[in-house]
């Protein structure tokens, strides 16, 4: 596939992938091990080394035979209507490598497997029983269609078979709500455009209605923004609502091209109202500290001071960009000014879908391809989180700071303000995975002061809501 992103079918399908690296939560079930009898009794002594029985990997036929029934698998897969939408956005070429890795893992060859784990991988896509049955056919037909021996076709298939419960995640009932008229009209646009020889459009929106009548509303919404961008005149408006109704505000403002040499964001966190602007008179005062989580290790966040009964002049609003790259956003952690603007290119060679149900500001970026970008601006004080609606895995947050001095934390969770007029503030501090942020007064002497502060622990698992507010679970064990 190309650099370019594609929702139209490409040889029926293209798969979606996400990057990572290896942890031991994301490996592969190991291949089942013969165990030795229970016994309270004392070892006998261990028999003369036989050689070792061969593995699964090795009696498929090793890394050519794993690869031919992955590609038979993909082939498979690309043409069954029944889960071929569900890799419309995908970088097949990579799929593929990972697949060929977590099938010679998981049947005992010595390969790491480099990408993410079966839960944050296939959650929040609420694949359904009848999804899971469709692929493992297809995976079954591969299997017969390349001769694979009866034995090892029911081991492989018993490797596989358990992860299902990490796979599947049906949507709640209370998602299949939805109004029955504008599923007959989508309908029937589907058979129009069929009619007009857009059959493989046709498919895709057929698919769309399948899928939200189910109550998978995320990946409803997904597939009709793809036929939106083929259609963009105006004909889909009457059934949006189908797709988007209790979704946070569209943002629609025209796409901004970014330079494609733009360089990468740093990772982490950004934003101190130090480095923003130059200091009026020497430093009086300095502070540095510590934020940690209850009863654990530094964290990354912000801290915020207001001087108590006195006035600090507003930071002026700023521009900062949160890009997506490499399926993840950089920074994952933005301290702003109220007022500032945030941008959020798109450098991969998949979509992504932007959004935020945070009450202190709620929109959805919608779908854009590498190179473009959109922008929102924060008038509101508050913490958001942001989130990915294609891909469960991406998590970064927005503090839109009303005080004058604020600054993000190391990793470690050290800060440092550089210059402070001495006296009494309110030193706010809030950090990933603190269930809230904290309060305390603290007061700044002439010179150099130190402030620890622990906020309390918060969910590190969690994969927060999709955009129609459904909980995706969390990351796994
Ligand atoms: C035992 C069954 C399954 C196994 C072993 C499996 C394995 C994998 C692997 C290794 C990846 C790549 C991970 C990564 O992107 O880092 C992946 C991605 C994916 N799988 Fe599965 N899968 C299974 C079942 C399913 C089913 C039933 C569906 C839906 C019909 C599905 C849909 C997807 C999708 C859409 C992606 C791309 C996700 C993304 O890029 O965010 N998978 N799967």
């Amino acid at each position: 596939m190309s650099a370019r992103n594609r929702w139209i079918m490409v040889g029926g399908f293209a798969w979606m992938v996400g990057c990572g690296t290896t942890t031991p939560e994301n490996r592969p079930p190991a291949p089942a091990q013969p165990q030795p009898p229970a016994s309270a009794a004392p070892a006998p002594a261990p028999p003369p080394a036989s050689p070792a029985k061969a593995t699964l990997f090795e009696r498929l036929g090793g890394e050519p035979a794993v690869s031919a029934v992955v590609d038979a698998f993909l082939k498979n897969v690309a043409t069954d209507k029944r889960i071929n939408g569900r890799f419309i956005n995908t970088d097949l070429a990579r799929l593929r490598t990972l697949l060929i890795q977590f099938v010679s893992s998981a049947t005992g060859a010595k390969v790491e497997y480099t990408g993410r784990n079966m839960q944050v991988t296939h959650a929040g896509l609420q694949i359904v029983d009848e999804e899971f049955d469709a692929l493992v056919g297809d995976l079954v037909a591969a299997l017969v269609k390349l001769n694979v021996p009866e034995a090892e076709k029911a081991e492989l298939l018993g490797a596989l078979g358990p992860l299902k419960a990490q796979v599947v995640s049906p949507p709640p009932v209370a998602e299949t709500k939805h109004d029955p008229a504008l599923a007959k009209q989508a309908e029937e646009i589907a058979a129009k455009l069929r009619a007009e020889g857009q059959g493989s459009l046709a498919d895709v929106l057929e698919t769309a209605v399948k899928a939200r009548v189910r109550g998978q509303r995320t990946y409803a919404e997904q597939l009709f923004s793809a036929v939106e961008q083929q259609l963009p005149d105006g004909r889909l408006d009457t059934i949006a609502l189908l797709f988007r109704e209790g979704a946070p505000e569209r943002i629609t403002s025209a796409l901004i091209q970014m330079p494609k040499d733009s360089a990468p964001q740093p990772k982490l966190a950004v934003g101190a109202s130090d480095d923003e602007e130059k200091p009026q008179k020497p430093s009086r005062a300095s502070l540095t500290g510590t934020l940690t989580a209850d009863g654990g290790g530094g964290l990354l966040g912000v801290v915020t001071l207001d001087r108590v009964g006195g006035k600090s002049a507003a930071r002026k609003p700023k521009k900062r960009i949160i890009e997506q790259r490499d399926r993840q956003f950089a920074p994952r952690l933005l301290a702003i000014p109220v007022g500032s603007t945030v941008v959020f290119p798109n450098f991969d060679p998949v979509y992504h879908n932007v959004f935020s149900v945070s009450p202190a500001k709620s929109f959805d970026l919608g779908i854009f391809k590498n190179g473009e970008a959109r922008e929102v601006t924060f008038g509101k004080e508050g913490l958001i989180r942001l989130g990915c609606n294609l891909h469960s895995n991406m998590l970064a947050h927005v503090v839109v700071v009303a005080s004058a001095h604020y600054v993000v934390t190391s990793p470690k969770g050290e800060f440092t303000f550089k210059n402070l007029p001495p006296g009494e503030y309110t030193a706010r501090a809030w950090g990933e995975n603190s269930s809230e942020p904290v309060s305390r007064t603290v007061t700044i002497h002439a010179g150099q002061n130190t402030w620890n502060v622990a906020v309390p622990r918060g969910s590190a698992t969690s994969l927060g809501t999709d955009k129609f507010g459904v909980s995706r679970g969390d990351s796994g064990p």
